[in-house]
């Protein structure tokens, strides 16, 4: 081969070579940075061992199931709760007999439902959004399942209304948090859930592992709160904790 032509090859290999990096990287790097996905939405289709754990596992009530189905339709629903998550968080909310529960994000209610079900029938979810489109999309959910009555959807920032309950005197008188709306204010809403719920009540903290990108924050102002709050909790000697790997992350603090 003339020298020519072998430099030719070569070009054209380390030019196939620095593609082929290019893409790997680009796709771990996208993984890593994008990775964020409830599975489960959809009954995990194509992933077999989450098909299976769902198979033997979840017992979703037939209205929920609607509603999961339901918001499925709809482009923003990456944003609903994980069923199996949510199903963790009625199973510990029955154990503690909880009465009072605080949903914080409610989307289209899949959760709030699921609280709502969860509760006693003199029991209360006091439901915090500023979307009324979506919470609208829920509702007739919420009256199929016959549970609309234990719900007090509050259409204004969650902020707000756990100031109105903090001065209506209901300090320590929840008995279970969600945390599940916008991320800027999750060191807030904990500090204000935590006045909310009494000793032995229960906080969940969704979205602590943030699609991974706790690793390495940068400087993403989401990614940055998460992290902040999930070091100030752990540091937190007010409360007991574990962080699970369910879904998205969630971190389930329990009030001392
Ligand atoms: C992740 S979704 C909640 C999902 C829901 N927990 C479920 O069961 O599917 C987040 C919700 O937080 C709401 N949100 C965003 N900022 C808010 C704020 N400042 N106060 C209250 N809700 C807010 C959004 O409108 C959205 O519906």
């Amino acid at each position: 081969m003339d020298s020519g032509r072998r430099e030719m090859v070569l070009g054209v290999t380390a030019l196939g070579a620095g593609l082929v990096v290019g893409v790997w990287l680009g796709k771990k790097l996208f993984s890593h940075r994008y990775s964020r996905s409830n599975k489960s939405h959809g009954g995990a289709k194509g992933d077999p061992l989450m098909e299976y754990l769902l198979q033997n596992s979840l017992r979703e009530h037939p209205v929920l199931k609607k509603l999961r189905k339901r918001t499925l339709k709809e482009p923003g629903n990456l944003m609903m709760v994980a069923c199996e998550e949510a199903q963790l968080l009625a199973n510990l909310a029955k154990l503690i007999k909880a009465k009072k529960v605080i949903e914080i994000g409610v989307y289209t209610g899949y959760n709030t439902l699921n609280m709502a079900l969860a509760v006693p029938a003199d029991g209360r979810v006091v439901a915090c959004d500023i979307n009324m489109d979506f919470a609208n999309i829920g509702k007739p959910f919420w009256k199929e399942a016959g549970v609309e009555h234990k719900i007090d959807l509050r259409i204004k920032s969650a902020s707000e209304t756990l100031d109105e309950l903090l001065q209506a005197g209901e300090a320590e008188t929840y008995d279970f948090a969600f945390i599940d709306a916008d991320k800027l204010n999750y060191g807030l809403y904990y500090e204000k859930c935590l006045q909310l719920i009494r000793k032995g009540g229960i906080i969940a903290i969704d979205n602590v592992l943030w699609g991974g990108n706790v690793l390495s924050p940068g400087n993403d102002a989401d990614t940055l709160s998460i992290t902040k709050l999930n070091e100030r909790i752990y540091r937190d000697s007010r409360v007991n904790i574990t962080m699970l790997s369910i879904a998205d992350g969630v971190t389930l603090v329990f009030k001392l």
